[in-house]
C-alpha cells in the first residue's frame, strides 16, 4: 500500500522543538524511500499562521535586530545565530512545501522532504558552532521574514516557487561567500568547512525550486520569465542588489538569459522610480 506522508509532515512542521523536529524530519525522510506516497487520499492542509518554532528566539522587525559587532565573540555569535535561524526557518519552508501542496507529482514531495533533511544538517552544525562559542539557538532576537513569505505564499505552488526558493533563497548564495570570507579572516577554519556544506547544498535547493517553478509554468502554459519579473514587482522584491552570484545561479538552473533581462528590468524600474 502507498505511504501518506501527511501525518508525519504535519507533526515534524508544526514541532516547536528544534530537537524534535529534526528527529521528525529524519524519520520522514528514511519513511518515504523507495516506496509510493499516497498523495491522493490525504485530508486538506491545515491552515496554520505559523510553522512550530521555539519561543525563543524573540521575533522581532528587520529593523530592529540589534546590529552587533563581528570584532567581539558576542557579536560573532550573533551572525551565527542569524545563519542557525535561517536554517531553522529553512526546515519549516522545506517542510511546508511538501505538506502543503497537494494533487503534485510525488516527486515534488520527496524533493521537499530530501530538502528539508538538508536544513535540518545545516541547523544542527551550526548550532553545534554557536555552542562552542558559548551561545545556542535562542540567544539572541530574530525576524520572521522568511516564514512571512510561506504564509503569503501558502495558496500557490507556483508562487511559492518562484518566491521562496528563486529569490530568497537565491540570495543565500550571493551573501555566503562574503560571509565565508569574514569567518575565514577570523580563522574560524571550522565555520567555514560548515559554510561550505551549506552553499553546496542551497545550490541544489533552488534547482530544485527551479525545476518545479518550471513544470508548474509549462502546466499551466504561462512564459516563466515573463511571468517571474511581473511577480517580482508585484511583490516588490528584487534580484540585482549588492553582488550576484552568476555563477552560482546557473549551476542552480537559472539562465543566463534571464538573469540578464532581470538585470536591465531592475535598472528600468530604477530609473522609472526617479
Ligand atoms: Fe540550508
Amino acid at each position: 500500500m502507498a505511504y501518506s506522508p501527511y501525518s508525519l509532515l504535519e507533526r515534524a512542521l508544526l514541532s516547536g522543538n528544534p530537537d524534535e523536529k529534526g528527529a521528525l524530519t529524519d524519520e520522514l525522510f528514511a519513511a518515504v524511500q523507495d516506496t509510493a506516497l499516497d498523495t491522493a487520499s490525504a485530508a486538506p492542509a491545515l491552515d496554520f499562521r505559523m510553522a512550530g518554532r521555539p519561543c525563543k528566539p524573540e521575533l522581532v522587525a528587520p529593523s530592529q535586530v540589534t546590529p552587533r559587532k563581528m570584532n567581539t565573540v558576542e557579536g560573532y555569535a550573533a551572525m551565527l545565530h542569524a545563519i542557525c535561524h535561517i536554517e531553522f526557518n529553512a526546515i519549516n519552508l522545506a517542510l511546508d512545501a511538501a505538506y502543503r501542496f497537494r494533487k503534485l507529482p510525488e516527486a515534488f514531495v520527496k524533493d521537499w522532504i530530501g530538502v528539508a533533511k538538508e536544513e535540518v544538517y545545516h541547523f544542527r552544525l551550526m548550532r553545534e558552532r554557536l555552542r562552542h562559542f558559548g551561545f545556542d539557538y535562542g540567544d539572541f532576537e530574530a525576524h520572521g521574514h522568511l516564514w512571512d513569505m510561506a504564509y503569503k505564499t501558502a495558496f500557490d505552488p507556483l508562487l511559492r516557487m518562484a518566491l521562496v526558493p528563486r529569490v530568497l533563497e537565491a540570495r543565500g548564495l550571493d551573501v555566503t561567500p562574503a560571509i565565508r570570507a569574514k569567518v575565514a579572516q577570523r580563522g574560524d577554519t571550522e565555520t567555514c568547512g560548515v559554510l561550505d556544506i551549506i552553499y553546496r547544498d542551497e545550490v541544489g535547493h533552488v534547482r530544485i525550486g527551479n525545476h518545479w517553478y518550471q513544470y508548474l509554468c509549462r502546466q499551466r502554459g504561462l512564459e516563466p520569465v515573463v511571468l517571474f519579473r511581473r511577480l517580482i514587482a508585484r511583490y516588490d522584491m528584487f534580484i540585482f542588489r549588492g553582488y550576484v552570484n552568476i555563477e552560482a545561479r546557473e549551476r542552480a538552473g537559472f539562465s543566463r538569459f534571464e538573469l540578464e533581462m532581470l538585470e536591465d528590468f531592475e535598472k528600468s524600474l530604477k530609473t522609472m522610480a526617479g
